[in-house]
């Protein structure tokens, strides 16, 4: 009886902390269709480092190939190799965190 309650209680949280999740979360851009888990490892919902994002985007590099035409390129500067999030948001807003200190002619998608 007790354990037969305990099992209730865990389907029950369980099932409203997954519905929870999928009603009040949307992906942004080539993302929508990943696995939560793909980005949120045992249940880490929090940004990712930027090892999580090197999985299918390889590495600093590998971007800053992408855009080397921009003028600063946003994948290679005096910043380092910040995690991804410090500008790309999955949810929520993208925000060039350069613009904090400068003015480049420079918006993230969306921005
Ligand atoms: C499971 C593979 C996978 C992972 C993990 C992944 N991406 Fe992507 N991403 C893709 C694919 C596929 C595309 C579409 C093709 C392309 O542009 O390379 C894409 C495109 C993008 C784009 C360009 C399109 C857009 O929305 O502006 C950005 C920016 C991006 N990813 C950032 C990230 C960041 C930041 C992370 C980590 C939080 C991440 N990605 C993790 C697969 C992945
Ligand atoms: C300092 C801000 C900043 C950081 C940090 C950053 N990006 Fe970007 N990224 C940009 C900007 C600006 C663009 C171009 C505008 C856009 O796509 O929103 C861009 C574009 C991209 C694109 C699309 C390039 C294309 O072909 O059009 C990908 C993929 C991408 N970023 C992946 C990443 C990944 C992966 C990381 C972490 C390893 C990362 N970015 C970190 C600012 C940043
Ligand atoms: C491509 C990687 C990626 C995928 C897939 C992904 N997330 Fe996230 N998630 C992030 C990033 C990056 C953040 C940090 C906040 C942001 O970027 O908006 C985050 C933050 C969160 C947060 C913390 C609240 C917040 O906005 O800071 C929750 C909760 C969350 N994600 C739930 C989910 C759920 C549920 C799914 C599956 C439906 C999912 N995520 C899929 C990358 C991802
Ligand atoms: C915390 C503040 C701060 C942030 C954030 C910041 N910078 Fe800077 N940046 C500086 C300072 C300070 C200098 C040196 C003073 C100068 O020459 O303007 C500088 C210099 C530069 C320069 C060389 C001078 C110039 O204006 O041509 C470039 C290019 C540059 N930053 C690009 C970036 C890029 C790209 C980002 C985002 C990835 C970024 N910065 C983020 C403070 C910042």
């Amino acid at each position: 009886m007790l354990l037969k309650s305990y099992l209730a209680a865990v389907v029950l949280t369980f099932g409203l902390a997954s519905g929870a999740h999928a009603a009040a979360v949307t992906i942004n851009g080539p993302h929508a269709s990943l696995d939560c888990t793909t980005c949120h490892a045992n249940g880490q919902f929090k940004a990712p480092a930027k090892e999580t994002c090197f999985q299918c985007h390889q590495s600093y590099q590998t971007v800053a190939e992408r855009t080397a035409k921009m003028n600063p390129n946003p994948h290679s500067n005096h910043r380092g190799e910040k995690d991804c999030n410090a500008c790309h948001s999955m949810h929520g807003k993208s925000h060039f965190e350069c613009n904090d200190c400068h003015n480049f002619a420079i918006r993230m998608k969306g921005e």
